[in-house]
């Protein structure tokens, strides 16, 4: 899926799941839109749907049952550790991110390492991340402090992960001011790594900015807190205008068509200059 985007000049939408019923609205979405699409889940978001299992084994039914023809990819963003990622794999994830960002690089170089090894024997491929993307997720905030060039091509070679998310500016959930993307790095990580990269913080770049990013490289977008918002604001607008709703299904439902619609919009603007 990445190499295709690279090659072609767009990106790959990656979309947090939270439950089943945003699963199905993203799947339904992408495809009629005929896209092929990474759900992306967190640890936090694993847990809270049942564990790694219960996931996968939802996202295959859906698939079965929707008649779902677009590809899918079910990936663990953010694995903290082997062990998470292992059983990620084991329940039938087709991609994991380990992410061991807040250890020191040969550290980090070591975790990645150990993760490649048993997920390449599986076919499954490995994202992992080099500087630290900050900001808040899954209710853990922490610091940003950008990649280099050189520790992003010793990260690669010396783990032969398939694809890459340099911090470079870009932050987990809303931004303090103007996201501020260092494009100069990243135009010099795409003439140097083989790999597609990874921009996490997808929610609140400015468009301009979304465009170059695609053409320094970037391959994959996650987004996670943008659709979050979308449904919410619409949810909270049904229940004042449903005073006496009480039916779950109505209620989360409320947030369907605006996820669908943002949806629409993020594929749009990803593959805008699509070759
Ligand atoms: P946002 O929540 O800022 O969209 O970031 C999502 C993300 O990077 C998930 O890994």
């Amino acid at each position: 899926m990445l190499n295709d985007a690279k090659n072609k000049g767009y990106a790959v939408a990656h979309f947090n799941i939270n439950n089943l019923e945003w699963t199905m609205y993203i799947l339904e979405q992408m495809e009629k839109l005929k896209r092929p699409v990474i759900l992306g889940v967190s640890e936090g978001a694993a847990r809270y749907m049942g564990g790694f299992l219960v996931v996968s084994k939802m996202v295959s039914s859906l698939i079965e049952t929707m008649h779902i023809t677009i590809p899918v990819c079910l990936h663990v963003d953010h694995g903290s550790s082997f062990l998470v990622c292992k059983e990620a794999i084991d329940a039938g994830f087709t991609s994991v991110m380990i992410d061991a960002s807040k250890y020191p690089l040969e550290e980090n170089i070591k975790i990645t390492k150990e993760v490649v090894s048993y997920a390449h024997e599986r076919g499954i491929s490995v994202e992992a991340e080099v500087g630290h993307i900050g900001g808040s997720e899954d209710n853990v905030s922490s610091t940003s402090f950008n990649a280099t060039l050189e520790d992003a091509m010793t990260l690669y070679q010396e783990t032969q992960i398939d694809a890459i998310a340099p911090a470079l500016g870009s932050v987990h959930g809303l931004y303090k001011g103007e996201p501020n993307l260092d494009f100069k790095v990243m135009d010099e990580m795409r003439q140097h790594l083989p790999i597609p990269m990874v921009l996490h913080g997808g929610t609140g770049i400015e468009e301009m900015k979304i465009q170059k990013a695609i053409s320094c490289g970037i391959a994959k977008i996650n987004i996670n807190t943008e659709l979050q918002i979308v449904w919410s604001k619409a949810v909270r607008k049904f229940l004042e205008e449903n005073k006496e709703a009480y039916d779950p299904r109505k209620i989360i439902g409320s947030g369907k068509e605006a996820i669908q619609k943002r949806i629409t919009e993020i594929v749009s603007l990803f593959e805008q200059n699509r070759k």
